[in-house]
């Protein structure tokens, strides 16, 4: 079994202090630890989650164990463009330069369900409302230039019940197709990937970055709408671990070289990877960064007119 990607010491000791990120769906798994980490960096750490009780027992825990850092709770409910649009509006209203925006929270084959706005569960939440609030914190990723934006992906983007994962244009939603819950993740994924294609090919020459991720098979909750946790972490662990499943330090690993490396300044656009499972075994070892093996996930037609379609569904007329 091929051994995790491991970030460098030294970036694991850069000091942080003066910078602020923001990561999302910081209150659990792979979020958590990355915003433990930046804050032991001496970060500042906007934790969004929208289970504000949940952010507020990590901010403490957090703090109890790296006091240099500091970490601030706003709730964020990225299935609600209403909540993204207010977690914006408070975070403009205090901050007018952000140095890292980490679009973690995720949900993973949820049943056929829909977000406030009513788009399928898992665009919604993972893409869609990444999205808008990518658009809304542009201003200050400009004005805290170079900085960063990191998208956490999967390797699923690439399959989606053994066929490569794809943008359905004509059925984003599942409103006419049968509800599959592995596509509708394929796709949310997939759409992170793009995203930050997206944005690097727009943001080009500004100092702002975008880049995506895949964090391995990690332990975490993300199992929890299909499956109950103690059974991951308890009765299976021994032989999850066996078949590849990776500890949650291992699986920040991605998120944190893409970013604080300095070379990632060099590679907008690209695609991180941690272990995988890939249609493609050989892709399986990972790299930092790695073609995706998915032609769809290197299509900047399909990029653009994700762009354009994501805009509109957000309610933002114009490109910023
Ligand atoms: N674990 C893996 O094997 C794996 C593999 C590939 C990719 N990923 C990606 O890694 C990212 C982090 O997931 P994880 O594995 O760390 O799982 P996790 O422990 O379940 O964390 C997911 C986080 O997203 C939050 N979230 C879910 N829906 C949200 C919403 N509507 N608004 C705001 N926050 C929301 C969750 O909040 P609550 O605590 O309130 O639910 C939680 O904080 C996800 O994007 C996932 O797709 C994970």
């Amino acid at each position: 079994m091929p051994k995790p990607l491991v970030c460098s010491q030294a970036l694991l000791d850069l000091d942080l202090g003066g910078k602020t990120y923001v990561v999302t769906g910081g209150n659990s798994g792979i979020g958590l630890v990355t915003v433990q980490q930046l804050a032991k960096q001496g970060a500042r750490v906007i934790l969004a989650c929208r289970r504000p009780d949940e952010g507020a027992r990590a901010r403490d825990a957090i703090l109890a164990t790296s006091p240099r850092g500091s970490v601030e709770v706003i709730a964020l409910d990225l299935a609600e463009l209403a909540s993204v649009r207010s977690f914006a509006q408070q975070y403009l209203a205090k901050n007018d330069a952000l140095h890292g925006l980490v679009n973690n929270a995720g949900v993973m084959n949820t049943g056929h369900v829909k977000t406030k706005d009513g788009f399928d569960m898992q665009l919604g939440t993972n893409h869609l409302g990444h999205y808008l609030l990518t658009e809304l914190l542009l201003p200050a990723l400009r004005n805290a230039a170079p900085s960063r934006i990191v998208n956490v992906s999967s390797c699923y983007h690439d399959l989606a019940q053994g066929r490569e994962g794809r943008i359905d244009f004509d059925d984003l939603h599942f409103e006419r197709r049968p509800y599959d819950g592995w596509a509708a993740y394929a796709q949310s994924k997939l759409a992170n990937v793009l995203h930050a294609k997206a944005l690097a090919t727009r943001l080009d020459g500004t100092g702002v970055v975008a880049v995506s991720v895949h964090p391995g098979w990690v332990r975490t909750n993300l199992v929890k709408s299909f499956m109950p946790v103690w059974l991951q972490d308890f009765v299976f662990r021994p032989f999850l671990s066996l078949a590849g499943m990776i500890e949650p330090w291992e699986g920040t690993q991605t998120t944190l070289h893409a970013l604080l490396a300095p070379e990632v300044a060099h590679e907008s656009g690209s695609f991180y990877s941690q272990l995988g499972m890939y249609r493609d075994k050989a892709a399986n070892k990972g790299g930092w960064p790695m073609r995706s093996p998915n032609p769809n996930a290197n299509d900047d037609v399909v990029a653009s007119r994700l762009d354009a379609v994501s805009r509109e569904f957000v309610g933002l007329a114009t490109t910023a």
